[in-house]
């Protein structure tokens, strides 16, 4: 017996305990485990029934990520064995009972479904989210699933990888019991019910009884592999599960756990694989930040004031009053004020109408959000968020006003996109309690919040940022103060080159079909009429400084300011925009483009779909390579986070620093130094890139190598 499998007996129930921190996941020390006590408890006379449970958090939450990553990347190892393990528990004679709580997951609910009974507490969840890594099921998910729940709801489980709570799961038949109380105590006196009971105990494998009938699965199927494509663009995984599980439907149990293992495998070693087993890891790495420990005393956060009712003070207040955090939400006067909350009502109204939120849930929300003109209660509230308009005297004035009202260790954030986080703290008496939040709009939706250290920010202040925006159910990714930090500093590169593509030649409609065509969400001409042109406009005038005295700049977006084409909100942009809401190419832009292009003297010719790519992905990465090698990321997979997660990059490409790995970085390296010849200074390589490139190294390598260390640090 090994220590993260532990057995022991009582009143004739062999309870077998799976300890492997932190979530259970199946490494091969667990399976051996659990091949053991199967073994012991079939030969220990005194067991008439045996209960599986996970010590600490949860159930088993899946195979070992870190063994699948090696299988990615070629090792011939780090697939769980679980065949023999799986049939081994089905073919026992005593009755097997799974109890589950915390997350059931991949292997975690391939080895429950082997059981012959199971149990789960009633938050306990369970689901199928391999495609969510690339893979599919590989331990004969695909294969029991339809057989306890049905071919339609295993498919809608194993297409989107979103796991379903108990009280659905007991409708579906996946589990047999709801447990109130103590878990390990009901699920066993279940099995002593089930022992007595007698009789041969059902073997999920032999079950027929929820398949289809034949004739019905070929629209099951074909409706499975649309709602893949539909609701999963440009993922291989929830399509290939859908053959996996059509084997199920169709073939012997055996020959459908082969089927299954040869898609596994075939997709465990894919590009997709990669990248998203890279962005879980990514996504988890962003929370180890030097000078923070478990041990850095971050405030709890009871009361939150947002200063600014706008869009993003209104979403800031949504998703504070989602987490269940009280809100005072102020605005300069009555009339904004009154519209903000008009705004988060009618959002909250269409959750309704989508079935997200119940009417009691929007009302419960609702009551969280108190707003009043002045700064109400602002004296008892824990953390401000101050989120105006792009002005920093604005910004200023705000701080400081709050600074005198705020109680002492307060936290004052500033929601600035661009502006410097120590100019704002400098306007407070409190620099060390002062970070940047920087929420993505919608930022109730969103999950990305870029975390902005200024020089005096101290670490409780920042550990209780990140402990705020976990709360927030959001990826709170510390970033050093740069102008526009992480994410929009990077953008600025790649959104000129988008607007130069078009002076010279390309049009806004076939940049953005290239962007979506690689797997953007957006094209970026989209993504600026959705934001509002007048927003970057707004930037750019504050930022007068922004660009290289000499550098080039786009001709069209301050005219098409100045025409009052401010995108979406005034129906004209890039695009015109009719009631369907959807973008249709304007002549009248075209015109303009045309013209000020000829005007300026620049040449125009067509662009292949590679070369947009080229020009405004590389911008991407060569400015990402200079942020990180300037330490205002702290690592290029942090800057793949924040891709991923606030601007569109598709994560089945890992985020931009992945992408520029796998393509290599001496081909990116000589595309940028192509085009500085070409194109001028602002393709200049970033030493980074061309040190990375020339020593035949990776950004994966780098991260591993760097003891990173934030400017601004203190
Ligand atoms: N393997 C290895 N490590 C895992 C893991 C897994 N399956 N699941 C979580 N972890 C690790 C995380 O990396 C993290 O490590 P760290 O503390 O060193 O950073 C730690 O466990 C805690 O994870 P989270 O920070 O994500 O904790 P949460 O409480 O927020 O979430 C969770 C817990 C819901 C279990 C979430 O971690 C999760 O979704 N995990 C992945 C589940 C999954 O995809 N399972 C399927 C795996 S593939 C599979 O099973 C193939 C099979 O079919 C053969």
């Amino acid at each position: 017996m090994n220590q993260a499998v532990t057995v022991s007996v009582d009143q004739g129930v062999a309870l077998v305990t799976i300890d492997n921190p932190p979530v259970n996941a199946l490494s091969p020390q667990v399976i051996d485990g659990l091949d053991d006590a199967i073994d012991q408890a079939s030969r220990d006379a005194s067991v008439h029934a045996i209960v599986i449970v996970g010590a600490g958090r949860t159930f088993v939450a899946g195979a070992d990520i870190k063994g699948l990553e090696q299988l990615a990347w070629g090792s011939d190892s780090g697939a769980p064995e679980m065949h023999a393990l799986l049939e081994k528990i089905e073919d026992t004679p005593k009755p097997v009972v799974m109890a589950m709580h915390g997350t059931a997951l991949g292997g975690g609910l391939e080895v429950a479904m082997a059981g012959h009974y199971r149990v789960a507490v009633p938050d306990a969840q369970m689901g199928q989210p391999e495609v969510n890594l690339g893979i599919i099921p590989g331990a004969e998910g695909t294969q029991r699933l339809p057989r306890l729940v049905g071919l339609e709801k295993a498919i809608e489980m194993c297409v989107s990888g979103k796991p379903i709570k108990a009280t659905d799961a007991l409708n579906a038949g996946l589990i047999d019991r709801i447990v109130e109380g103590e878990l390990a105590a009901g699920a066993s006196s279940f099995a002593r019910e089930v022992a007595a009971r007698g009789g041969k105990h059902p073997k999920t494998r032999e079950r027929q009884d929820k398949l289809p009938p034949r004739d019905a699965v070929p629209s099951m199927l074909a409706a499975g592999r649309e709602l893949a494509r539909k609701t999963r663009r440009n993922l291989e995984a929830p399509v290939a599960v859908v053959d996996a599980l059509e084997a199920a439907a169709t073939l012997p149990f055996a020959e459908g756990c082969a089927r299954e293992r040869a898609i596994f495998f075939e997709l465990a070693k894919s590009e997709q694989a990669k990248a998203l087993i890279h962005a879980f890891f990514a996504e988890r790495g962003v929370s180890k930040v030097p000078g923070i420990s478990k041990d850095t005393a971050a405030a709890t956060i009871r009361l939150v004031g947002i200063v600014g009712a706008g869009t993003m003070g209104g979403g800031i207040a949504m998703a504070c009053a989602n987490a269940g955090i009280n809100v005072r939400l102020t605005d300069a006067t009555e009339a904004p004020l009154e519209a903000g909350l008009a705004t988060i009502q009618k959002n909250y109204d269409v959750s309704v109408k989508r079935g997200r939120f119940t009417p009691q849930m929007v009302e419960e929300r609702m009551a969280r959000i108190a707003a009043d003109v002045g700064y109400h209660d602002f004296d008892e509230v824990d953390l401000v968020i101050e989120a105006v308009f792009e002005n920093l005297a604005l910004k200023k004035e705000i701080s400081t006003a709050v600074d005198t009202i705020a109680k002492p260790g307060a936290i004052i954030a500033t929601n600035t996109s661009t502006l410097d986080i120590d100019d704002i703290a400098a306007a407070t008496s409190r620099p060390s309690q002062v970070v940047g939040l920087h929420f993505f709009s919608p930022a109730n939706v969103m999950r990305l919040v870029e975390i902005v250290r200024g020089a005096k920010t101290s670490p409780e202040t920042l550990a209780t940022a990140m402990a705020f925006a976990r709360r927030l159910g959001k990826v709170g990714v510390v970033v050093g103060n740069c102008r526009g930090f992480v994410g929009n500093r990077m953008m600025f590169p790649y959104m000129y080159e988008a607007q130069f593509l078009v002076e010279e030649g390309a049009t806004p409609r076939q940049v953005d079909d290239a962007l979506t065509g690689f797997g953007m969400a957006m094209g970026i001409f989209a993504v600026d009429d959705m934001a509002g042109l007048d927003v970057a406009w707004r930037v750019r005038q504050e930022l007068k400084q922004f660009s290289e005295p000499g550098a080039r700049k786009p001709l069209v977006a301050d005219r098409l300011c100045e025409m009052g084409r401010f995108g979406q909100k005034t129906g004209k942009g890039w695009y015109s925009y009719g009631d369907d809401r959807k973008p249709q190419p304007d002549p009248e832009v075209l015109a303009l483009i045309e013209q000020l292009a000829v005007a300026g003297g620049i040449r125009r010719r067509s662009f292949t779909n590679e070369e947009i790519i080229e020009r405004t992905i590389y911008a991407l990465i060569n400015e990402g390579a200079r942020v990180l090698d300037e330490g205002f990321a702290l690592r290029a997979a942090d800057i793949d986070v924040i891709y991923t997660n606030g601007y569109g990059f598709p994560a089945w490409r890992g985020g931009p620093m992945f992408y520029a790995d796998r393509v290599g970085l001496k081909e990116i390296y000589d595309r940028v130094a192509t085009f500085h010849r070409e194109l001028g200074q602002r393709w200049a390589p970033a030493p980074l890139l061309e040190r990375l490139a020339k020593e035949g190294s990776t950004f994966k390598e780098f991260d591993r190598s760097r003891a990173g260390s934030l400017v601004g640090a203190s």
